[in-house]
């Protein structure tokens, strides 16, 4: 495995190759990680990982300053996972002049984009300027960011970028606590109330399997969400991937959550397919 920071050197060795699967992400790898990449070296000859902690899609009092870190480790794992190329770029190289930005038009008005105004600018922007450098064939995205993945879809459907997208199933720790890097930020009186997140979705996804009406399940699930300390930010459902609202002829919806404990904020989801 080769790490590099500048892209003169990345694209130097990524000219000519057939096939490059990408994963793009800000570190601090987990389990979640290791599938993209194992899903990425199944179906490319090259296999390249980003770790860049993006500035732009921090929010003023958000997390950017403690956001988790361990490089060695990171390294490790990429290399386990039989990574070719690690892209570990600097701020100054991922904004050179920071004079352009991409901005989302919709479908960041709902679940994360409505508490966190500008993050999926910020990432747009950062995944368009990834994708520039490392122009994949295929680039991985895991589920448990829902939206973000649909917005990512839509980004390249509109900008026409030639890159395949591969939807990730999520992937949880044993007792369904969907893994995070963020989960270290937890205590562990939380770490013991955050599998509640993923037993909620679960019984939603039973209500709704039993013909539930959704305004119903998304009450009966609010009321399961209230642990001590915590704030639910939202629990909504929209139409999928178009993030738009659900109507009578929506096939897939995305049920999402978002729980604020003392420290970190959570988001689990459910992709429910009506009459499957
Ligand atoms: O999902 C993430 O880790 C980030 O949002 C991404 C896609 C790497 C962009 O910074």
């Amino acid at each position: 495995m080769k790490i590099m920071q500048s892209v003169e050197q990345l694209r130097e060795v990524l000219a000519g190759q057939t096939s490059i699967g990408f994963v793009p992400t800000m570190g601090f790898l987990h389990e979640g990680h290791a599938s993209l990449l194992k899903q990425a070296r199944q179906d490319n000859d090259i296999v390249v990982l980003s770790i860049f902690v993006n500035p732009t899609q921090f929010g003023p009092n958000e997390d950017l300053d403690r956001y988790p870190r361990d490089e060695q480790r990171d390294q490790r794992l990429a290399q386990a996972a039989g990574v070719d190329y690690l892209f570990y770029p600097t701020n100054d190289v991922m904004y050179p002049l920071d004079m352009a930005r991409v901005t989302v038009r919709s479908g960041d008005d709902v679940l994360c984009g409505a508490s966190r105004p500008g993050h999926f600018d910020g990432v747009l922007t950062v995944v368009s300027k990834l994708f520039n450098i490392v122009q994949p064939t295929r680039a991985y995205f895991g589920l448990k960011d829902a939206q973000q993945l649909a917005l990512i879809e839509g980004y390249v459907a509109d900008y026409f970028v030639p890159v395949e997208i591969k939807r990730c199933p999520i992937i949880r720790e044993v007792d369904g606590l969907a893994k995070s890097s963020r989960n270290v930020y937890l205590s562990e009186a939380e770490r013991e109330q955050a599998p509640g997140i993923q037993q909620a979705l679960q019984e939603a996804k039973q209500a709704l399997d039993a013909g539930t009406p959704l305004e119903t399940v998304l009450a009966q699930t609010r009321a399961s969400l209230h642990f001590e300390g915590t704030t639910i930010d939202y629990v909504e459902a929209v139409a999928y991937p178009t993030l738009g609202p659900v109507n009578p002829t929506t096939k897939t919806i995305l049920l999402a959550v978002a729980v604020q404990f003392k420290s970190a904020r959570l988001i689990d989801n459910l992709l429910y397919t009506r009459g499957a």
